[in-house]
C-alpha cells in the first residue's frame, strides 16, 4: 500500500534529457487520441506499418459465397494468420471463438444485397460495437451510386459514433455495376471517405495510377482482393499496391478460394510484411501447399 512517509526520495530526472515526443506511424493519424492509435496498431503492425486483413463479410449481401458456405471449416483454420479480421457480428458470433484476441474489423452498415440495389444501407448502434470490442468499424460508401449521400451520412455517422469512444472508422470504396474502377474514381472515392472522417480507407488497386490513388488519400489505404484470381496475379496485386503506396490487404476470395487457403494467407503475408517478390510468394505458397498434401 502506498505511504505518505518513509518513501526512498524521488531522483532519476533525465536532466538534460529532451522528452521523448513520441510520433505515431501511420499516416494522417499522428493527431489521434491515444485509444484510436492504440487500436490501429492493433490492426497495423507497428514493426512494418502493413496489415493483412481477412475479409469474410461477403455474406451480408452475397449469401453463402463460395469459399464461405461452413465458415467454422473453411475460416477458423486462418483466423492464426490473419492481422485481422473483416466481418459481420453474426460472423463473430457464430464462429469465431472469444479466445481469439486478435482486432475486428466490425462490418458496420447493412442494407440491401446483390438481389438487389447495393448500398441502400443503414449503421449498427455503437454500443454494439463496443460490446463486441471492435477495434475498426466498416462502413460503405458508394461515391458516384444512387445512394451517395445515404453512405457517406453512414460513414460521417459513425466516424461520430466511433470518436466518442475511441474506435477508428474504415470507409469501404463501394464499387456498383455502373462505376468504372479506374484511377480517377478511385482516388476520387477513396479521398471522399478521408476527408469525412474515415481513418482507414479500403479500395481497389487499378493497373494504371494507383500511386495517384494512394498519394492523393491522406490516411492509410488497404486493398480489396476483388474475384479470385490465379494465385501469381493475386500476389502480383499485393505486391505492386504496397510498392505503390498500400498499407496493406483486407483480401476475401483471393484467400478463401484458393486452393490452399492457409498456404495462401502466409504467402500474402510474405508479400506484405517481408518485403518478398510475388514470384517468392508464389514458391512459398507451392511449398507450404505440397507440405499440406
Ligand atoms: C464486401 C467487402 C469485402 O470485404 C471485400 O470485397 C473484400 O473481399 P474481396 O477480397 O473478396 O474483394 O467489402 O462488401
Amino acid at each position: 500500500m502506498a505511504e505518505a512517509q518513509g518513501n526512498i526520495d524521488s531522483k532519476d530526472f533525465g536532466l538534460g534529457i529532451p522528452q521523448n515526443n513520441q510520433g505515431y506511424y501511420l499516416k494522417g493519424s499522428a493527431h489521434l487520441e491515444w485509444g484510436m492509435k492504440d487500436r490501429l496498431a492493433r490492426v497495423f503492425s507497428p514493426a512494418t506499418g502493413k496489415t493483412v486483413m481477412l475479409a469474410f463479410d461477403h455474406g451480408y449481401i452475397m449469401g453463402p459465397t463460395s469459399g464461405l458456405e461452413r465458415m467454422d471449416l473453411t475460416i477458423v483454420p486462418l483466423l492464426a494468420h490473419a492481422d485481422c479480421l473483416m466481418c459481420t457480428r453474426g460472423a463473430l458470433r457464430q464462429i469465431v471463438p472469444p479466445t481469439f484476441t486478435k482486432p475486428i474489423s466490425l462490418r458496420f452498415s447493412a442494407g440491401s444485397t446483390v438481389l438487389t440495389e447495393l448500398n441502400d444501407e443503414c449503421v449498427m448502434d455503437i454500443e454494439e460495437a463496443v460490446r463486441l470490442n471492435a477495434s475498426m468499424l466498416a462502413v460503405m460508401v458508394g461515391v458516384g451510386s444512387k445512394h451517395e449521400a445515404l453512405t457517406v451520412r453512414n460513414l460521417t455517422a459513425t466516424v461520430d459514433a466511433g470518436s466518442r469512444h475511441g474506435i477508428p472508422v474504415l470507409g469501404v470504396t463501394a464499387v456498383g455495376k455502373e462505376l468504372v474502377r479506374d484511377a480517377r474514381y478511385l482516388a476520387m472515392a477513396s479521398r471522399v471517405c478521408a476527408e469525412n472522417g474515415a481513418h482507414v480507407v479500403k479500395t481497389y488497386y487499378c493497373d494504371e495510377g494507383f500511386e495517384k490513388v494512394a498519394a492523393t488519400c491522406p490516411v492509410p489505404i488497404v486493398i480489396a482482393g476483388g474475384k479470385k484470381l490465379p494465385e501469381l496475379d493475386a500476389l502480383k496485386m499485393a505486391r505492386n499496391a504496397i510498392d505503390q503506396g498500400a498499407c496493406g490487404v483486407d483480401m476475401g476470395r483471393n484467400i478463401f478460394q484458393a486452393d490452399n487457403p492457409i498456404a495462401m494467407i502466409q504467402a500474402v503475408k510474405a508479400v506484405v510484411h517481408d518485403n518478398e517478390s510475388a514470384e517468392k510468394g508464389l514458391e512459398l505458397y507451392n511449398t507450404l501447399k505440397n507440405e499440406k498434401e
